[in-house]
């Protein structure tokens, strides 16, 4: 059994891929993985797969992340993480919940299967996403393996710094999504890219925005999980281990005005959600 012991053992460099049951993205990603395996081009020890429980699978996790590893077409996940903290009845396979489909959350049950997969060597680490420092804290509280990971948005213009202070006292790692603000997705901003102090930064190093932005991801010591459809931008998003800001530019992005993108207003309601407000999804720290 890894209980308290689970740490992240694995040398750099490795390659991150970030899926979830709900983004539909699972088989897709795995036959990719297993062509470049079966093609030698990576040895499956080079990758680090996270996937995500999604709320209709607090029921059941072990069976959950069993139906994933057939998605993947693996024997283990590195990473399986609680998608948010929200229970919903067993249907609900859609990422926008309606009103009526919450349970209550009971999260002690969900944790412990997350642990069951664990002991059996379904995944190597445990983790959740979209955790407030609060919950947290609850976690630890009862939980006898402590989550590894939180993986929670987190940008020059949503820095989290409340919630990196606890998670490193707990050595828990914080991983951040929509790294750049999430520009193209619906709920997505350009903010972040387009802001004039970080266009400013970039054009000091002649360098981009989003490599400023990643760069200061990882100063923190958060990874960072990044999204592209483009190749060049691939690149040009690697090309931002390369970029050392100085203790100027990090001054100068702590100054930035604050807003969060992803709110998660869809696991808000005042009937059947646990979370009556938003800032109850948060724990005021919204
Ligand atoms: N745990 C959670 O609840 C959660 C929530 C949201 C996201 N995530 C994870 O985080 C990943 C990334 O999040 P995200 O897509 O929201 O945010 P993001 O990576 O900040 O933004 C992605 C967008 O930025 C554009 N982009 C990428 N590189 C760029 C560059 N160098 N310059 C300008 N634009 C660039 C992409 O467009 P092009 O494709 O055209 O390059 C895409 O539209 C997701 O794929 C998912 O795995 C997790």
């Amino acid at each position: 059994m890894i209980g308290r012991q689970q740490k992240l053992q694995y040398t750099m460099p490795l390659r991150h891929f970030d899926t979830a049951k709900i983004y539909g993205s699972e088989a897709a990603v795995g036959k990719a993985l297993n062509e470049a395996i079966l093609g030698r081009q990576i040895e499956r020890e080079d990758i680090f797969l996270t996937s995500k429980l999604w709320g209709s699978d607090h029921h059941d996790p072990v069976s959950a992340l069993k139906r994933t590893l057939e998605n993947v077409g693996m024997e283990y996940l590195d990473m399986y993480l609680v998608h948010w903290p929200v229970k919903l009845k067993p249907w609900v396979n859609y990422p926008v919940p309606n009103e009526d489909d919450f349970e209550n959350l009971d999260f002690e049950s969900t944790w412990a299967g997350m642990e069951k997969c664990l002991e059996m060597g379904l995944c190597r680490c445990i983790g959740v996403s979209n955790f407030s420092t609060k919950k947290i804290e609850w976690l630890l509280d009862f939980g006898s393996t402590p989550p590894l990971v939180n993986q929670v948005e987190m940008h020059p213009m949503w820095r989290q710094g409340k919630l990196r202070e606890t998670c490193g006292d707990h050595k828990i790692h914080v991983s951040a999504y929509s790294p750049l603000g999430g520009p193209g997705n619906a709920w997505g901003t350009t903010s972040v890219v387009d802001h004039p102090i970080i266009q400013s930064i970039a054009l000091k190093h002649k360098t981009t925005s989003a490599q400023v932005a990643l760069q200061w991801g990882l100063s923190k010591g958060s990874s960072v999980i990044v999204k592209s459809f483009n190749q060049e931008r691939m690149k040009e998003n690697i090309g931002s281990f390369d970029l050392k800001l100085d203790y100027e530019d990090m001054v100068e992005i702590e100054k930035l005005e604050q807003k969060k993108i992803m709110r998660g207003e869809f696991h808000v309601n005042e009937t059947t959600s646990p979370y009556k407000t938003i800032q109850d999804l948060w724990d005021g720290e919204i």
